[in-house]
């Protein structure tokens, strides 16, 4: 009972008050907090009144703390009760404002797609590896010797002129054909050979079909008793494979270096099934390689002998391939990477 005597101060009745009151207005936890510090804190107002227990009488001490301990723990409970409240407010607020709606579409993640060329080198690797040929890749550059002299091209026969050459150093160019991998497979591999050369080859030129850089696919077979025939009939199954089952191929006599005789394939017109349109200009047809009987002076330059042996080789522009099939109207495509052209090639 004599505690209740003991007063705390003169304005200290209405602490839980005061304390209530400005519990009730802080905002934020970051204002509750402040106003909690402003009683409980280290310089709060509950330590001041601990610190003025000096000036009390020692007999009234223990019945003052025991007070001053009850109102620190009603403190503590009222802003105990004023955090819970804060946090749910807050929590309330941010799932509001977090609120996400689960029934909208997501955002796909974009997927790539191989590229035109890739692809379609792909296909031709696919057709060819299905009649038992092998890919063989020969270097980018290229010495005369491969790219030209052993392919029956000597440095002063015309033919050269019909590639024009980016030399690198006296005796080294960019290579102007995959021609060049023939060589390197035959000084390796004794016949039977069938052989796929896919790569980059490299010529000065620049126009809506023509590219200082484009890919070209080489093939060859060497074997006893290989003739045109086997040519044709392998080129007709490519055509069916790669265009459309009603293909035909045809040749025409042409003139290569290293081939004797020389033909230029042609393919039936695939747009307009060979009865002539805009992309066939009306011949119903599509020129789509050279090829050939590989010239006996070629299998002689590696080590091949001609009276035993012979063979085919024939040369295709993926590009050209490319830009036939997909209906594409500038080798420049190609390498512009814009991705409209590029996404039309995705699965
Ligand atoms: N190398 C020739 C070119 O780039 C294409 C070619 C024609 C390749 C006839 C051959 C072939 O293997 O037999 O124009």
């Amino acid at each position: 009972m004599e505690d209740e005597n003991i007063q705390l101060g003169p304005d200290q009745g209405d602490i839980v008050a005061e304390a209530q009151q400005e519990a009730e207005q802080a905002s934020s936890s970051r204002a509750l907090y402040e106003t909690k510090m402003k009683f409980l804190g280290r310089t709060g107002k509950i330590t001041a009144l601990l610190k003025g227990m000096r000036e009390i009488a020692a007999e009234n001490r223990p019945a003052f703390g025991k007070k001053v301990n009850a109102l620190r723990e009603k403190l503590e409970e009222l802003f105990a009760a004023h955090e819970a409240r804060m946090k749910e407010k807050e929590l309330k607020s941010k799932l509001a404002r977090e609120q996400i709606d689960v029934t909208m579409p997501g955002r796909k993640a974009k997927k790539g797609g191989l590229h035109p060329i890739t692809r379609t080198r792909q296909e031709l690797i696919d057709i060819f590896a299905g009649m038992g040929f092998e890919v063989f890749e020969g270097p980018e550059i290229e010495s005369e010797y491969y790219n030209f002299t052993a392919l029956n091209t000597p440095a002063d026969h015309p033919a050269r002129d019909m590639q024009d050459t980016f030399y690198i150093t006296e005796g080294f160019l960019l290579r102007t054909q995959t021609s060049a991998g023939q060589i390197r497979l035959m000084e390796q591999k004794k016949p039977p050979i069938k052989m796929l050369s896919p790569g980059r080859v490299f010529r000065s030129d620049d126009d809506a079909t023509h590219s200082p850089m484009f890919h070209q696919m080489e093939g060859l077979v060497v074997d006893k008793g290989i003739t045109l025939c086997d040519l044709q009939g392998m080129l007709d199954e490519f055509a069916r494979t790669m265009f459309s089952s009603l293909s035909k191929t045809r040749l025409r006599p042409s003139y290569f270096p290293f081939t004797e005789p020389s033909v230029e394939v042609d393919v039936s017109c695939a747009a307009c099934g060979g009865k002539g349109c805009p992309l066939c200009k009306g011949t119903g047809w599509i020129e789509v390689l050279g090829a050939g009987m590989v010239n006996r002076r070629v299998l002689e330059n590696c080590g091949v002998d001609p009276d035993v042996y012979t063979g085919f080789a024939f040369g295709m522009g993926i590009e050209r391939i490319a830009m036939l099939k997909y209906g594409i109207g500038h080798i420049r495509s190609f390498t512009e990477n814009d991705v409209r052209f590029l996404e039309q090639f995705k699965d």
